[in-house]
């Protein structure tokens, strides 16, 4: 089979981007076959911008307080993707919701990460709301981005044991770790072309046949 081009990525944060950085090492590494073009942050005090810059990434603040309504933000953010012919969107900690106009711009084209198992705990506090749940597992999600709050097809979730002292603190840092091998993986996937939306489902095609070991949380003795 040809080998496929590397994918134009563009990354969309809100804040401190350690995705971002996982995505960048990836590439680095050799790991992952893409290019970065831009990296638009809705705010100027975001982390993640100085992490790009190092790299010698592009950057953008498109502050969405200068817009009056969602569809007019998810415009300029089009354009200026599309502009720098970006293929994939990914958002990474990008903490505004997506209009149909950037779905349509870009259908089945935009990637989330959550740090929660989709479905349970949507939106902003994954982790607090899975301690407050009293869950045992935790975890994170990437998935396609459709309407809807972290509702879309999933990619790949990791899973990780929530311990009888976490604070919220503690059990993100461990999810996160997770996102960053996840993340990366999942954008490499669609590179290969190895994803299939159909309906809910993503099928990925040559997946390792083995499935993975069960976590148990506490574990079994
Ligand atoms: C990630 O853990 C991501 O799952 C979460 O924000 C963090 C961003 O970290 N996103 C959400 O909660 C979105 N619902 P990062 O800025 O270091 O990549």
């Amino acid at each position: 089979m040809a080998e496929r081009p590397p994918v134009k990525l563009g990354v969309l944060i809100s804040g401190r981007g350690s995705n971002l950085q996982a995505i960048i090492d990836s590439i680095e590494r050799g790991e992952l076959k893409a290019e970065i073009p831009i990296v638009i942050s809705n705010r100027a005090d975001a982390a993640g911008l100085a992490r790009a810059n190092k790299h010698g990434i592009a950057t953008e603040v498109i502050d969405h307080h200068g817009f009056s309504t969602r569809e007019e933000f998810d415009g300029t953010v089009a354009n200026t993707l599309k502009a720098k012919s970006v293929e994939l969107v990914i958002c990474a900690g990008f903490m505004r919701l997506l209009s149909h106009v950037m779905l349509e711009a870009f259908p089945e084209r935009i990637l989330n990460t959550h740090n929660a198992l989709l479905p349970a705990f949507p939106g902003i506090h994954g982790p607090r709301d899975a301690i407050e749940h009293g869950v045992k597992i935790a975890g994170c999600t990437v998935f396609f981005v459709s309407e809807g709050v972290d509702t879309g097809p999933i990619i790949v979730q990791a899973a990780v044991p929530v311990m009888p002292d976490d604070s919220e603190e503690r059990l993100a840092a461990r999810i996160v770790e997770q996102e960053h091998r996840i993340y990366p993986y999942a954008i490499k996937l669609y590179q290969e072309g190895r994803l299939e939306i159909s309906g809910r489902k993503v099928n990925v095609r040559d997946a390792p046949a083995e499935p993975p070991t069960a976590i148990v949380n506490p574990p079994l003795r």
